[in-house]
Order: structure tokens, then C-alpha cells, then sequence
């Protein structure tokens, strides 16, 4: 099917995020998936889906790596809406060639490096979970990036097959995101109570301090403009 991007994009640019999924839902229906690291902006997004339908489906990329937190807010939103969590994890066979070959940490030894890592537990799990869609829902919002801040609303990834790339929050501040979770009483990860904004594996995120950028404790050994893991590009 054809999409007029801008026309949509510009109708949507305004409206509330609801919008934008309950769009994504009727026109995909099981052919779109939520991608959930479970970060603040993805607890948002599961809510939303859960008003609007709640058996929307929702996928997150278990690295094999992540802190024991994560789980723990896996489980609270797992039993709290009662969903499916379709959880991806990485090839047992690269993962065992990279362990045995270049250890435990070799991600934090160069950006190649990170990225081989990042690869391996991200980005080829994420290729499997996309295969079959016709679109997929992130929590990305333009703030938190000099990566992000041209994102739309509705995009197509040309760097998955031409699926479309939905980004319902893409405008929201951060203050929206967190007076969301306050209002709604959602489930969040409390390692976000202890300075880290946002949370991805656990050797690779720290806290920040007050002042810092949102994404500074994330690979916080690399540039700003490395900071982007291969799943959104
Ligand atoms: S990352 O690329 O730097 O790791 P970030 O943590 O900011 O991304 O998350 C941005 C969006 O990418 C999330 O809102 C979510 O949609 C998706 N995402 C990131 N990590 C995962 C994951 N482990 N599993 C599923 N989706 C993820
Ligand atoms: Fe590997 Fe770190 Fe990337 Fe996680 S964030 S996949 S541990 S390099």
C-alpha cells in the first residue's frame, strides 16, 4: 500500500500518541509489533497500547546483558497487563565465538568492537523480530539525541526492507513522559530513580549526574555521535 508520508506526518505531527497507534493498529493489526527495552518512554508506550488494544503486541530484545532491573520491570508489566512478552535472544553460537575469542568486555576495547557486540545481541535478534512485519512502534523521541532529532512520526526503514518505523512519542518532552507515568501509576524501571535516564545493557549504562545529557551514562566512553547501537538508523 502506498502512503502519502508527508500528509500523514502532517496530520499527526498535532495529534495525541494515541492517534498514531490506534492508526498503526487497525491498519497492521498482528503485522505490527512494539519493540520494549522498557525505559521510561517504552512503559509509556505499553500503556497507551494496552487502552487501546490490549493484546497489541510487544517485543524486546533480551541481550543476555541487561540488568537485573530490567527483568524485574519485564515481570511488573508482564503480570500488570497481562501480555506476552516475545523476547528475542542472541545467536547461542556467536555469542560463545565472541566470549571465547575476545572475552567478556571487549565492547568497551573500540567502537568496532561495540558495534560487532551490539551486532550480535541486537541488531541480528531485532532482524528476526521484524521479519514478517509491516511496521514497528518505538519509544525514540527527538530530545534525546543529536541522532534523533529529525525523526518522524511515521517513516519508512529502508534499513529493514522498507517496513514503516512508527514513533508515536517522537515530540514528547521528557517532563510528558514521566508526568505520564505519574498520572497513570505505570510500572518503571527503578533504576531510573537512581540517575540513569535511560537504561540499555548493563555494562554499557551508567548513571548520570545533574546536568548531564539524558544519553551520557550510555557507551559513555564513545562520542555522541557513535551512540547509536545499529537499531535505529
Ligand atoms: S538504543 O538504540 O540506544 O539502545 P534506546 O535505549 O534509546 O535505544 O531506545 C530507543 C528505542 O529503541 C526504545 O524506545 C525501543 O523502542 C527500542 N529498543 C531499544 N532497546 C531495545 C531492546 N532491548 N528491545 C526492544 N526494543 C529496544
Ligand atoms: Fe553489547 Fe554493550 Fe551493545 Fe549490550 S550495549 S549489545 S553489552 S556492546
Amino acid at each position: 500500500m502506498q502512503y502519502d508520508f508527508s500528509a500523514l506526518n502532517g496530520e499527526f505531527e498535532k495529534k495525541p500518541a494515541e492517534m498514531v497507534l490506534g492508526w498503526a493498529l487497525k491498519e497492521f493489526g498482528d503485522k505490527v509489533a512494539f519493540a520494549s527495552s522498557f525505559g521510561a518512554e517504552d512503559v509509556v508506550v505499553i500503556d497507551l497500547l494496552s487502552k487501546i488494544k490490549p493484546m497489541a503486541r510487544v517485543f524486546t530484545l533480551d541481550t543476555g546483558r541487561l540488568n537485573e532491573e530490567t527483568y524485574e520491570v519485564m515481570e511488573r508489566i508482564r503480570s500488570k497487563y497481562g501480555i506476552t512478552i516475545e523476547s528475542y535472544f542472541p545467536d547461542r553460537v556467536k555469542i560463545e565465538e565472541l566470549e571465547r575469542q575476545k572475552g567478556f568486555f571487549s565492547f568497551r576495547e573500540s567502537v568496532e568492537n561495540r558495534k560487532e557486540c551490539c551486532g550480535i545481541r541486537k541488531v541480528e535478534p531485532l532482524n528476526r523480530a521484524l521479519t514478517g512485519l509491516k511496521a514497528w512502534i518505538t519509544g525514540l523521541r527527538r530530545e534525546q539525541a543529536v541522532t534523533r532529532t529529525a525523526i518522524q512520526k511515521i517513516e519508512v526503514d529502508e534499513a529493514h526492507g522498507g517496513i514503516l518505523k512508527i514513533n508515536p512519542l517522537a515530540d514528547w518532552s521528557e517532563k510528558q513522559v514521566w508526568d505520564y507515568i505519574k498520572v497513570n501509576k505505570v510500572p518503571y524501571n527503578r533504576l531510573h530513580d537512581l540517575g540513569y535516564p535511560s537504561i540499555g545493557c548493563a555494562p554499557c549504562t551508567r548513571g548520570i549526574k545533574p546536568g548531564e545529557d539524558v544519553r551520557a551514562g550510555r557507551w559513555w566512553w564513545e562520542n555522541p555521535e557513535n551512540k547509536e547501537c545499529g537499531l535505529h538508523r
